[in-house]
């Protein structure tokens, strides 16, 4: 079957029927800020929202979530919510708001540098600190109180979204056994040695077991989850129907691999406006006719592998100096969590790196490498994917990555070859990438050239099963197999 949003809407209404629908995440999907005296809204970018948006406007129910937008308190009503999207309404924000010291604490603290680099095994060590922790049991609490107050003696669904939120289903279920919850993680689980360092991890487990389903992207973050269980708590596992009972209360363990809303961004990407942004954003970077443009999108973090994206691409204008001149690469780099020394520093770090490799290859007339940190609106983003002839997506680990499947909806020319991390969880769907190892410089390097070098027929062979794929596997399917797990319990 092919999934739509007609065909999700039916399955909600089969399976949600007259439960309340209630989304909580800590990312709220529109934010709203102060620009030149004026209230304007941005979209976040990262994954989770990308993705969790257009459900949300075929399921209309309510998303809570943290109001972060210096106008956010601006907007909405006195029960602290706002319909959006804010330009056609869809459905409800309801915003909770932080003070400093609960930002600092769970989201920052706790969720970003204890929870984030545990799970990614990357690369900066996880650090746990009390007070952090207990900023995260309040803001998990605060969100608990929210949902609660919205439900009332209703019936609803919660479902739970991320790793900043996973003691909220026991919260919940605390106060109101009735409910029935879900969470979906959208990053990776690591194995039990990397976990079981974790001081608090009996308490996060039980958050989640608390669940009556469990999501994750991949199947070997399911078996993660389950070996981890075996090792820590004295839960009975039921390999035969993948579920794990605790405390009497059995959870489903499923994997569901999230993607984009295909169809919309094929669409999106087929217009005049987007043929006109293309326009300018090629005259804002100085591409020269007949150059290969090759872009990068992502969030400035460690786990992105943004520094061996720019030593790969270091050592393939030393290895094949002739293509100086004629290969340009844009980075889009969104900024994020500066406020944790080790983003900021890697900012820094990057930014002198683009330098140096910048300096040591370029000619008068060319830079080899522009790294834009601007915001750009989705428009503007679209038109980058377009504009490329390869989009290079290298995170050392990734849960899934939705910028590759972003890339390739908006191909619909067949054009445009991706090179793609072999340690994402998008890898093991897109076999017509080009996969590198970010920490293999030398092959890097080489799989940039074969791209460049790949006949126009081979990349649109390639592109053509990478979108069959996407299109299969859209973010329709992913909610509507999610949401038909529930029947089963
Ligand atoms: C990851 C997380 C998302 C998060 C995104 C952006 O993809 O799984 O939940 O929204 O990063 O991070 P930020 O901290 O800026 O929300």
């Amino acid at each position: 079957m092919h999934w739509t949003k007609s065909q999700l809407n039916k399955t909600i209404k089969k399976i949600i029927g007259n439960r309340l629908l209630i989304i909580a995440s800590n990312r709220e999907p529109y934010i709203h800020v102060y620009k030149e005296g004026k209230i304007e809204y941005i979209r976040p970018v990262g994954g989770a929202v990308t993705a969790l948006d257009p459900i949300m406007r075929v399921c209309k129910g309510t998303w809570v979530a943290y109001g972060s937008g210096s106008a956010d308190r601006e907007v909405v009503n006195k029960n602290n919510e706002v319909e959006v999207p804010p330009e056609a309404p869809k459905y409800k924000l309801r915003r909770i708001w932080l003070n400093k010291d609960e930002e600092n604490g769970y989201y920052y603290g706790y969720s970003n540098k204890a929870i984030w680099p545990l799970c990614h095994m990357a690369y900066t060590g996880p650090s746990f600190d009390e007070v952090d922790w207990a900023y995260y049991k309040i803001v998990n609490r605060k969100f608990a109180n929210t949902i609660l107050d919205i439900v009332k003696d209703k019936k609803a669904f919660v479902w739970i979204q991320d790793y900043h939120l996973m003691l909220l289903s026991k919260l919940l279920k605390e106060k109101n056994k009735n409910l029935l919850t879900a969470h979906f993680l959208h990053i990776p689980w690591p194995n039990p040695e990397a976990f079981r360092i974790c001081p608090q991890k009996i308490e996060i487990l039980e958050g989640l077991l608390a669940n009556d389903l469990l999501g994750f992207h991949i199947r070997y973050h399911c078996n993660n989850f389950v070996e981890t269980l075996r090792l820590e708590m004295e839960a009975r596992i039921d390999k035969e129907k993948n579920s794990v009972t605790y405390g009497g209360h059995e959870t489903l363990i499923r994997a569901f691999p999230i993607s984009v809303d295909f169809e919309e961004t094929s669409k999106a990407a087929d217009s005049k406006e987007i043929k006109n942004t293309m326009r300018k954003l090629r005259e804002e970077f100085a591409v020269k006719d007949g150059t290969f443009v090759m872009v990068g999108l992502d969030r400035i973090d460690y786990t992105k592998g943004l520094i061996e994206k720019i030593q790969g691409l270091d050592r393939f204008f030393e290895k094949f100096p002739q293509y100086k001149g004629r290969v340009l690469f844009i980075q889009k780099g969104g900024l994020s969590r500066m406020h944790i020394p080790e983003y900021k520093a890697l900012n820094e770090r990057l930014n002198s790196l683009v330098e140096e490799v910048n300096w040591k290859h370029s000619t008068e007339k060319w830079l080899p490498i522009l790294f834009i940190k601007r915001h750009m609106s989705r428009k503007e983003v679209i038109a980058l994917y377009k504009i490329a002839d390869a989009c290079i997506v290298s995170p050392l680990h990734d849960g899934m990555n939705l910028v590759c499947k972003e890339f390739i909806a908006t191909r619909n020319d067949l054009d445009g070859v991706l090179l793609l991390s072999q340690f994402t969880g998008a890898a093991r769907e897109l076999g017509g990438a080009m996969f590198v190892n970010p920490y293999d410089r030398e092959n890097f390097a080489k799989a940039i050239k074969k791209a460049i070098e790949l006949p126009r027929e081979k990349k649109e062979k390639r592109m053509k099963r990478l979108r069959a794929v996407v299109k299969e596997n859209n973010i329709y399917k992913w909610a509507g197999k999610f949401l038909e797990e529930l029947k089963k319990i």
